[in-house]
């Protein structure tokens, strides 16, 4: 059964939802699956934008036949070549002959790295500003490197002012049937799930984000398409615009607190509890612990990208430092995490060594601050160091509300 709806005049959305896929990227855990937008411009000529994953290809080529009406596909338009959305260019080539694919140089490369077809003979090139008519509507190709891949690109459709942003703006989460921002209470329901997604899968690349936001020239788009989740529009446009700068540029959403800590046997929680708690009797609101062997750590990223401290507690576990900690750490510096103040907690039995591989691993990413010195634990926290983890507790609160 075909499963489309209209974006935009002349415009429908042809993509699917994944919800039997566990693991993004067999990666990222998620809850309830994840969509692969695609989007067809049927005017004078007709256009594809995108195509999906191999995994709904079905229900995708049933769409993209019905939203053609026995028309041709004139073009194909590629902004991304990563596999979610590139698998199903060889069989979209193989079912509509004459359709040309619109892409730029890189992506070229890719098609013939990903293809054993040689798709070249349909190539159409283009270039930063270059344009496509196809009738009333006409798409420009604003060029965004690394947004997530070098070869991004946007589609910006000039007469609607309708924005095509390939991995920008999107999120987990399957379809629900309403497929635009206000038509459901987008904040609620998909700002936790689109902040993990941007920190995770797009993170590391702020700048380059930010290179590409400022290609609109202060445009404020009427419509977001994104090839992951609900199209955007009214409020949320903004709201997303805001926080994607806020994202790129490495600022934190709020002043908060995320303490993530692991642990064995249960001491070195305990006194990641008992920080959180002195934090709290401080007047810390809004709290997030996680228990970094427990939850994803894309989860405890997205935490980190929205907060402005972060407290880390773990042991020392073969004069290292406990595997799920070191994972956290380091993906948090892949991912550019940075302009963060840090409080540690550090736990060992003979010979602690991971309060100091902690702090020396934040030393090494950028803008991090060390919160006070680490907090060493011998086994399990005394009462004689509630002074200690109380002071430790002020000087964090202190330094909330004083960026720089
Ligand atoms: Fe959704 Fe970078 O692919």
């Amino acid at each position: 059964m075909k499963c489309i709806r209209e974006a935009a005049p002349g415009i429908l959305s042809v993509g699917a939802s994944d919800r039997r896929l566990a693991l993004f990227e067999n990666m990222f855990p998620l809850e309830d699956g994840v969509t692969y937008n695609s989007y067809l411009v049927a005017d004078e000529k007709t256009a594809l934008v995108d195509t999906v994953d191999s995994s709904v290809m079905g229900q995708f080529l049933e769409n993209v036949g019905a939203g053609l009406a026995g028309r041709a596909l004139d073009f194909l338009v590629v902004n991304h070549m990563e596999p979610d959305h590139c698998a199903a260019i060889a069989e979209i080539c193989l079912r509509h002959p004459a359709a040309k694919i619109v892409g730029n140089k890189k992506t070229f490369t890719m098609i013939g790295q990903f293809f054993r077809e040689d798709l070249s003979p349909r190539f159409h090139e283009v270039k930063e500003g270059d344009t496509l008519a196809l009738g009333e509507r006409t798409l420009k190709f604003i060029m965004a490197p690394m947004v997530h891949w070098p070869e991004a690109m946007l589609a910006l459709e000039t007469s609607g002012n309708i924005l095509f942003s390939a991995d920008a703006f999107g999120t987990f989460g399957g379809f629900s049937g309403n497929l635009f921002s206000d038509e459901m209470d987008f904040e609620k329901l998909h700002l936790a799930e689109a902040r993990r997604y941007y920190a995770n899968i797009v993170g590391k690349y702020g700048p380059q984000v930010l290179a590409a936001l400022a290609k609109l020239g202060g445009n404020v788009p009427a419509l977001i398409c994104p090839l992951h989740g609900p199209v955007l529009r009214g409020s949320a446009i903004p709201f997303m615009l805001e926080k994607y700068a806020r994202w790129a540029s490495y600022a934190p959403e709020k002043e908060g607190v995320v303490v993530a800590y692991a642990s064995m046997y249960g001491n070195t929680a305990g006194a990641a509890h008992a920080m959180a708690d002195m934090l709290a009797e401080r007047g810390v609101k809004d709290m997030r612990i996680f228990d970094v062997s427990k939850t994803h750590c894309s989860h405890i990223i997205a935490a980190a990208f929205e907060c402005s401290h972060l407290v880390l507690a773990a042991p020392t576990y073969n004069m290292h430092l406990y595997a799920a900690m070191d994972t956290l750490i380091r993906d948090m510096a892949a991912l550019n995490v940075q302009n963060r103040k840090v409080a540690v907690i550090g736990n060992g039995t003979w010979a602690p060594a991971a309060p100091k591989l902690m702090a020396s691993m934040l030393g090494e990413m950028k803008n991090m601050e060390l919160v006070g010195d680490p907090l060493v634990i011998l086994s399990s926290m005394k009462e004689a160091q509630i002074p200690e983890m109380e002071a430790l507790a002020d000087r964090l609160v202190a330094s909330m509300g004083r960026r720089g």
